[in-house]
């Protein structure tokens, strides 16, 4: 058999400005640099810093992940590239790198859809995706239940979050409980000294027969309930919300794969990365006999190498590759899993 393409990857859709070198699912080169400390002292991403941290970051990112990988320029096969969805500008620097890339090289440009590439990664840890699977993706930007099957051709959305996405609750929670941004690993860390049963929290649309979620309920009543103490017990009040946010994810997620009669479960993004939801998941799916299926936390955050597995997955399917003039779409459907 003729030997694989070599694949890099370009993501910038958020702050982490990725580029990963793989070789069919095999993961050669996996670089990051982030902007999140600029971002910090704001609370929140902001778009402009992101896209400006982009522009001076790409060039070196590339740099060291050849380095990383061992390889030159001219050994890349392929230009895999995030095209959305995404904050608007920083896109925009990805792609414009990755046209750049595939003209000077001469070789094919793909765009690719960063949640089916939040799929696409398991596949460097764990082989090849079972067809179908289920795939629940949890970011600071998306919430979403996903029917996969085939990651390179046909994504369905089967449910998403009606207002706030899983990680910007607990982005937000961690703000009211005086953690550091991004919340998410601070509220973990503190869930472990406290009780997942010391507040009776809200579990918004649990049992309401559709496949979507709503955390903004909950948000508030963490809010509500830390305005109404004198005095906290922030190990507590994070294990009770973190508590919440994982059973109605994994409940959701097992009702999913009920309902399709599907057995493969994949959970990705950011927040798959908490320790609470990756054992209780992992209970719920032993109980129900489905088979659990998480990437190494540095897979799970946004990074370079899952444009890359993608843009595998496409070259190997024998899908054409973009057109030089693809737009950076902000706002890209799931569906369209590349442009
Ligand atoms: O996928 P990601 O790196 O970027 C987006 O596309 O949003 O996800 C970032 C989100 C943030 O909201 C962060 O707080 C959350 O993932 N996160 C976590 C953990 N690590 C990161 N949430 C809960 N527990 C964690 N250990
Ligand atoms: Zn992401």
């Amino acid at each position: 058999m003729a030997e694989q393409p070599l694949v890099l990857g370009i993501e910038t859709s958020c702050d982490e400005t990725g580029v990963g070198i793989v070789r069919g699912h095999t993961l050669l080169a996996n670089t990051i640099a982030s902007s999140m400390d600029e971002h910090a002292r704001f609370g929140g991403v902001v778009p402009e810093v992101a896209s400006r941290a982009h522009l001076e970051a790409m060039t070196p990112t590339v740099e060291s992940a050849l380095e990383q990988a061992g390889l030159k320029f001219s050994d890349i096969d392929a230009i895999a590239v995030t095209a959305g969805p995404g904050l608007a500008g920083a896109l925009l620097v990805g792609v414009a790198a990755a046209k750049a890339y595939s003209a000077g090289l001469g070789v094919p440009l793909y765009g690719v859809n960063h949640l089916a590439a939040h799929v696409a990664v398991d596949q460097l840890e764990h082989g090849p995706l079972p067809k179908p699977c289920i795939a629940m993706l949890v970011s600071g930007g998306h919430s979403s239940l996903l029917l996969v099957p085939d990651v390179a051709a046909d994504v369905i959305s089967l449910g998403s979050t009606v207002d706030d996405a899983a990680g910007e609750a607990f982005d937000k929670v961690a703000r009211v409980l005086g953690l550091p941004f991004p919340g998410g690993p601070h509220i973990d860390r503190a869930a472990r000294d406290g009780s997942p049963d010391a507040i009776a929290f809200p579990r918004g649309k649990v049992d309401d027969g559709t496949l979507d979620f709503s955390f903004s309920g909950l948000k508030t009543a963490v809010a509500r309930w830390v305005e109404a103490q004198p005095s906290i017990h922030v190990p507590d009040v994070a294990a009770s919300f973190q508590e919440a946010v994982v059973d109605v994810l994994t409940r959701k997620a097992l009702q999913a794969c009920k309902k399709y009669d599907v057995h493969d479960l994949l959970v990705g993004g950011g927040v798959a990365a908490n320790s609470r939801l990756r054992s209780l998941a992992q209970e719920r799916c032993d109980a129900a006999g489905v088979r659990l299926r998480v990437p190494r936390p540095g897979l799970c955050t946004d990074n370079g190498a899952m444009v890359a597995a993608l843009g595998s997955d496409l070259v190997a399917a024998g899908i054409a590759p973009s057109a030089l003039d693809i737009p950076a779409d902000s706002s890209l459907p799931i569906t369209t899993v590349h442009v």
